[in-house]
């Protein structure tokens, strides 16, 4: 639960701060790559080309939006899958504080997904998730870089993969970097 709070807190403070963005004044928003970004209100991006994945992801969206610091936040997420997902499926995870790796875990993801939830198998289909989560107060300036591979029993085939990379400065600016430059 913990590393799954994790990843989800770390891709919403991502998020917090994508949007917050929006409306601060000296930001510095990267070239931005529309044709990886994910469907729906948020500032995820697929690793690269999604077309082959098992998982289409239809829509990720937040609630409220933007959303606030200290707050809950509602992530819900709409997709379809062109396979069962079973046992053995896994979550590559890494996040990096600068360029120290601060987590590189592999997840089980069956063993995720009760969390929320689901349960493996993972029919095909179309699926839905929502979740509900608080989001800190205070993150430690520095750029995050959050990196999330799904992919099937032995890596055999890719689930899906989202990134999000964002640079917390003192004194609040905000500095999003989004796609893998
Ligand atoms: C997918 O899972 C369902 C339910 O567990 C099962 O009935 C079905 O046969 C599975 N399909 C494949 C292709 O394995
Ligand atoms: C915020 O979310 C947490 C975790 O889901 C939940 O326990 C808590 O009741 C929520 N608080 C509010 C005010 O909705």
């Amino acid at each position: 639960m913990k590393l799954f709070t994790l990843l989800t807190s770390t891709l919403l403070a991502t998020a917090v701060s994508a949007r917050s963005s929006i409306f601060g004044s000296s930001i510095n928003v990267a070239p931005y790559d529309d044709a990886l970004k994910v469907p729906g209100e948020s500032p995820l991006q697929f690793c690269e080309d999604p077309k082959d994945n098992i998982l289409e992801l239809k829509s990720v969206d937040l609630d409220p939006n933007p959303p606030l610091p200290g707050k809950n936040l509602t992530i819900k997420a709409t997709g379809t899958l062109s396979q069962n997902v079973t046992a053995g499926a896994a979550v590559h995870l890494q996040i990096k504080y600068g360029l120290i790796t601060i987590i590189k875990q592999t997840l089980d993801l069956c063993d995720n997904v009760e969390k929320v939830d689901m349960k493996c198998p993972i029919e095909k289909g179309d699926i839905t998730f929502e979740k509900e989560v608080e989001l800190p107060k205070q993150i430690p300036p520095g750029k995050y870089t959050v990196f999330a591979d799904a992919k099937t029993k032995d890596d055999e085939d890719v689930i899906t993969c989202l990134t999000a990379t964002v640079e917390f400065k003192v004194g609040g600016n905000v500095i999003v970097h989004q796609g893998l430059k």
